[in-house]
């Protein structure tokens, strides 16, 4: 039995934390240069206890543009939706890809790529989006139900483009989804089983942030420089991990990411390692069961993964009611974080205390805030998020 979830910041531990720049023989990292290795290293352990790797680039990759409209919602946007196909040998699996370009634009725009948790079709107002064809979710889904979340008008107006795709075209959320993952593309059947958690669901739909990425960068209208990796949730950390995987990403933004997100796992708050593993094994490594209750024996902590990003700049956000992702735990972990960013000559968000809710403490390349309000993207988080991403690129 898992003992009760603590919401007491007294009971939280705020146990010591480690340093990235602690070198594996125990020295001090001071260089950018020493750091790119022992970048590497973070990154191979988080692969390993965490995360998995991402699957492999499959042999062949084609776009296939199912559908163009120039004159979406209400005239301001051109709508894509596209198919990747990706090809291993004989097999074969599909992205699908719904993505909005400004109009009226003389100059390459940024880009925010995000997957979905229900479908395309649920992110937009528009009544024709083709809904998921391969995995849909057991539940029927509402045409629009998310277009809270996906503020596409706000993002086109305010000069980006942004493309999405549905989290189940990777990797179906549940315990079985593997057999139906992305991972079909490089085993049988008797390699995609539950036991198989090497093949976790976050380097899954990690794989799609890539795959959108590099649909995007062969569109000269996008600028191939301001290409952000945004997630929320589940998917705040998976943006978190393809960022970290990725160089191609400019920048990462962790929308309510929470455990084994942003949050710090050595604090006793809201979710912790030991729950997280129990509830969702597909989304890690069978390596991370073993810490928990014993996260302090971690050989890293979340701040590590933001620093993954650095010098590109990250925005780590939370909301008040959010309290289950721990928002003081991320608050700390992008200030830690700051450790690294100060060897590329970045301050972070220096010794910032955690602040009011709609305060955005936007540092040097490493940003936080605190939205009031419920575990949600809204439009007030789009707002802080391109005012961010402006005053970083
Ligand atoms: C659950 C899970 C979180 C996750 C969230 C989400 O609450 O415990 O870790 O971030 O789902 O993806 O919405």
């Amino acid at each position: 039995m898992l003992p009760e979830a603590n919401y007491e910041e007294s009971e939280a531990g705020n146990l010591p934390l480690p340093s990235p720049l602690e070198g594996e023989d125990g020295g001090r990292i001071g260089t950018a240069t020493r750091w790119n290795r022992r970048r590497a290293a973070i990154r191979a352990e988080f692969a390993r206890i965490m995360y998995g790797e991402l699957p492999p680039r499959p042999e062949a990759v084609r776009f296939e543009l199912r559908r163009e409209c120039d004159d979406a919602i209400d005239g301001i946007a051109i709508r894509r939706e596209i198919r990747i196909h990706l090809e291993q040998g004989r097999k074969h699996h599909c992205i699908d890809v719904l993505w909005y370009l400004p109009k009226s634009v003389k100059e390459p725009v940024p880009a925010i790529v995000g997957m979905n948790f229900r479908g395309n079709h649920a992110c937009s107002p528009e009544p024709d989006v083709f809904p998921p064809e391969f995995f849909p979710l057991d539940e029927p889904v509402e045409r629009g139900s998310q277009t809270g979340r996906w503020c596409f008008r706000q993002l086109v107006e305010s000069g980006f483009s942004v493309a999405t795709a549905f989290r189940g075209d990777l990797f179906p959320d549940r315990a079985d989804g593997r057999a139906d993952s992305v991972f079909r593309l490089y085993r049988e059947a008797d390699g995609l089983t539950p036991e198989h958690r090497e093949l976790t669901a976050i380097s899954a739909w990690a794989f799609g942030y890539v795959q959108m990425l590099e649909l995007l960068e062969t569109d000269p209208r996008i600028d191939r420089r301001r290409i952000w990796a945004h997630g929320h949730s589940r998917l705040g950390k998976t943006a978190l991990w393809a960022a970290a995987n990725e160089p191609r990403f400019a920048g990462v933004v962790s929308n309510d990411s929470g455990c084994c997100g942003a949050a710090l796992s050595r604090r006793n708050f809201g979710e912790t390692v030991g729950r997280i593993t129990q509830m969702f094994p597909w989304w890690f490594q069978k390596e991370l069961d073993r810490y928990a209750g014993c996260e302090a024996e971690l050989p890293f902590d979340q701040h590590f993964l933001l620093a993954l990003a650095a010098p590109r700049p990250v925005l780590v956000a939370s909301a008040t009611e959010d309290l289950w992702a721990d928002p003081r735990g991320e608050f700390l972990s992008a200030r830690a974080a700051g450790e690294v960013y100060r060897l590329f000559g970045c301050e972070g968000i220096g010794d910032a205390e955690f602040p009011a809710p709609e305060q955005p403490v936007f540092g040097d390349a490493v940003g936080y805030y605190l939205r009031t309000g419920i575990h949600d993207v809204t439009p007030v988080d789009w707002k802080f998020v391109t005012d961010f991403i402006r005053r970083n690129s």
